[in-house]
Order: C-alpha cells, then structure tokens, then sequence
C-alpha cells in the first residue's frame, strides 16, 4: 500500500507536534516528504531533529519562495500550514489549486477578504480543507457536547465564556509577531477563534452578529510607564540583555536548544525576533476584549479575553431552560512547544493555582452534580486533545464522528468571521453583521449544515 504524502509549510514552535505523530505512530501509512518554511535555519533544525530524535531520514527542504517547486517535485497529497496566521491563505489557495488536500492551523486566516479567497479556492478546486481546531478533541469539551447533545439542561439560551491567558502564555504573544495586528488579526481571531468555534460546535449554531470593546490596557511601553514600570520598558529585547535579568517578563532564548536553534539562528535568515520587549511601544492588538455575539438560531454569547492574567483558565456557562451548566478549566498555561526553556515534548506548564477541570449541571429544582469522567482522562498537550486529533487526521478513516469534531473550511469560517467582525465592531463602536463579511450559506441555522 502506498503511503500519503505530507508537506508541511511553517517549522516553527507548533509544526512538530502534527510531524513527530506523522513520521512515528503513524508512519507506516504516512510519509514526510517535504518541508517549507521562509527560515533555512528552522528547517535545518527540523531535520535534525527528525535524524536525531525521532529515527526519520532528514526531507528536502524548500524556501518560501520555492513553495510551488516543492509541490511539483514532491507531489504531497497533502499540505499542513503551520506559518505566521496572515500567510496562511497563500498556502491554502496555492495548494487547493494544485490539487492536494489541505488541513491548517487555527484560525483559517485573518481577514474577510483572504477568508473569501479560501472559501472561492476550495469551491473551485473540489479539494478537502481542515481546520485544526484541537480544542473540540479534548476529552472534557467533548463530554460537554454530549450533555448538551442529549439535552441535559434543556434547550440552551444564552452562554458566558470567560478565557483568562496569563503572564507566561498571554504575555508572549505581545514579544512575537501576534503583536501587530496585520500579522495576527489580533488575538480575537488568533486566540479567540479556538472559543468561538468551541461556542458555535457546542451550540451547533451559526453566528449572526458581533459587538465589541477591546483595549491595551497592559502590554506596550505607554501602559507600564504609567503604572510605574518604566524599568521595564528599558531594552528592545531580552536575550542577552544583564538588565533584564530580573525582569519577570524576560525570556532568555539562549537558554534552551529549541529556542536556540530555531528562532536565534533563524533570526538572520528570515528577520523573526521571538523576545521582543512586551513594554515596547507600536502594539496593534489590545490585550482585554469584551465581546457580544447574537445566533442566527437566537442564542447569546457573553465573551471575555483577558492578556495579563496572574492565572491561567476558562470558565464557561450555559443558560438552559431546565438548568444550567458549569465548566471549568484551570489546568496550567497552553503553552506551545519551544516556548519554554528546556523539553520540547511536553505543552503543559505547571500551574501553581491549577484547580483542575470538572463540569458541573444545575437542574432546575433538583440536586447539582458533577459529571463524572475517566481518571485517566486529559493526558498529554492540550489536555489530552492533541493526540485524539492527531489519530484522527492519520488514523485510518474512521466512521463520521458521532460528535462532528471535523471542522471544513465554511465551520473555520464561522469561528473567525467572529473575530474578524469583533475587531471590525472595536474600529467602528458598532454591531457588526457576519453576513457582510463572510457569506456562509445563508439558509443555514446550524453550525453542522456548513462543511
Ligand atoms: N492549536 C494550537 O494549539 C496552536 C498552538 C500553537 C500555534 N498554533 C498555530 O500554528 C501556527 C504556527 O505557530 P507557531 O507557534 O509555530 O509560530 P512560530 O512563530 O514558532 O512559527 C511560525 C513559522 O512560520 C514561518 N513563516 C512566517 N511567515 C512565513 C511565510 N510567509 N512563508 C513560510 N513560512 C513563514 C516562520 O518562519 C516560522 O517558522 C500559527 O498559525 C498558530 O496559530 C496553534
């Protein structure tokens, strides 16, 4: 039996975690053949890890301007984009149009406009896009799913989502190009689209309209001078800099091979610094977001995003009309792999004030209780979502997911037409339609009638 073919675009901090699956557990069905990325450096990382750590011959690499070469030569089946989140609808149309299959990295991408060329490329070219949403895999989310799949709580009316990142993981998206806006779409589309499309699966609803305030309340030079924190506004960056020693928000990317070898030797090559100073003035994203959103089904949706948090978490609660249900989720900071010093193969840093995850359902007039799961449950990054997402994109085809986990591109649309309308709403102080972005068919109610 031939194997399936992967290219992947993008070897930075995440694109490990999908390949070190591909080429190990999953290798007798599924071939590595390429990588593409703008920094030869990062690349030449991956192959030495690929030799070293993981018993694979080291892929041809290509450079970014060389994307098209490595899809003629290579011939993938399929591509997995992994890059900076405004670069990804390059990939995506480039190779939909060149025939391969394309699964990519949350969110879809990052405006209205590049969503459409995606929306346009996949029509046209027949072929099967993925979003990697891993938050609806884990094993909690999906036990929420269930309940509310059976109605535990009867129909649901209104849902409060509070997301809070904390000064680790929050804090380094203000060091990195998530920073400026055009970049990232701000961290209500990069962030804030793995909430949106856990509300709209959860609810199995269709988007309508948005509200929003955001601010730069925190993060940026102007912020910490005027709380008395100029000593930390002092350096452009942190690595190498005796100053910043004691800075809580130092990151020291000399100290570990990860950060060493992908992003310090990378730095000549492709420009991408990965410590800068998060006090630093031109940041474009804000850092507290309150947000609004109205169901084409009726639904609320009451959303906060939270940057500087001393702790990290979520909570979320749905309103039924025979109860209600709590989940909560306090288990660490989601921090990516290589944005740690030290292990490259484990995501999940120790939380001091980790209370754990549980769900909780109120019934009208009746005892609460708790919803039982397996002890064993949640290991490994992401809470366990990680590998349950990954046996699904390489496992064999399986029956289709009784809980409809597999995001197409029109569900990864609906998650961050959220954001992008969010944003839109923050610029204009108005409610913004979804329609007027993002066409999503529009006879549609819920979220599983869109592909
Ligand atoms: N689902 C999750 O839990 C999760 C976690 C982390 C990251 N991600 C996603 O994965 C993607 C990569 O994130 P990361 O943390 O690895 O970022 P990173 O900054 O570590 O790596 C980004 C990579 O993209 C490359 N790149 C940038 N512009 C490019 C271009 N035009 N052409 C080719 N390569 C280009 C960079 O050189 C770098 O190697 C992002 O889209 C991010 O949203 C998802």
């Amino acid at each position: 039996m031939s194997r399936k073919r992967h290219a992947f675009v993008g070897t930075g901090g995440r694109a490990l975690s999908f390949i070190d699956p591909l080429v190990t557990a999953y290798g007798e069905r599924h071939e590595l053949v390429a990588l593409c990325d703008l920094s030869p450096a990062r690349m030449a990382y991956y192959n030495k890890v690929l030799v070293r750590d993981l018993g694979h011959p080291a892929v041809p690499t290509y450079t970014a301007d060389r994307f098209d070469a490595m899809l003629r030569e290579r011939t993938p089946d399929e591509v997995f984009v992994a890059t900076q989140d405004s670069t990804h609808h390059e990939y995506i149309v480039r190779a939909l149009n060149a025939g391969c299959d394309v699964i990519t990295e949350k969110p879809m991408t990052t405006d209205a406009a590049k969503c459409r060329e995606i929306m346009a490329a996949v029509e046209a070219s027949g072929r099967r896009l993925r979003v990697a949403f891993n938050y609806r895999w884990g094993p909690f989310r999906s036990r929420v799913k269930e309940l509310l799949q059976r109605g535990a709580v009867g129909s649901i009316h209104s849902v409060n989502l509070e997301y809070l990142l904390d000064t680790h993981h929050g804090a380094d998206y203000f060091r990195r190009w998530h920073a400026q806006i055009e970049n990232s779409g701000s961290l209500l589309v990069h962030k804030s689209t793995h909430h949106f499309d856990l509300v709209n699966w959860w609810l199995d609803a269709i988007p309508r309209q948005v509200f929003a305030y955001g601010d730069l309340a925190f993060y940026g030079r102007e912020n910490a001078i005027a709380r008395g924190d100029e000593k930390f506004t002092r350096y452009p960056r942190y690595t190498g800099v005796p100053e910043a020693r004691d800075d809580p928000f130092c990151l020291d990317l000399s100290e570990s091979e990860p950060f060493r070898e992908l992003y310090l030797a990378g730095e000549a090559d492709s420009g991408y610094v990965r410590d800068r100073n998060v006090f630093r003035e031109g940041i474009t994203i804000p850092d507290q977001m309150s947000v609004n959103v109205r169901y084409r089904t009726g639904e609320l949706l009451t959303y906060s995003l939270v940057c500087y948090s001393p702790r990290e978490g979520m909570r979320v609660a749905f309103n039924g009309d025979r109860g209600r249900i709590e989940y909560q989720e306090f288990v660490g900071s989601h921090m990516n792999r290589a944005v740690r010093p030290g292990d490259w193969s484990s995501e999940e840093a120790p939380c001091g004030e980790a209370e754990g995850e549980w769900i909780r359902v109120y019934p009208h007039f009746g005892e609460s209780y708790e919803v039982p799961m397996p002890a064993d449950v949640a290991q490994g990054p992401h809470g366990g979502a990680d590998a349950i997402l990954n046996a699904h994109f390489y496992g064999p085809e399986a029956a289709p997911d009784a809980l409809g986990r597999t995001a197409g591109h029109e569900q990864g649309a609906a998650s961050i037409a959220i954001g992008i309308a969010a944003v839109e709403s923050i610029r204009t102080n108005r409610p913004v339609d979804i329609s007027d972005l993002v066409p999503l068919a529009p006879d549609a109610r819920h979220l599983s009638e869109l592909a």
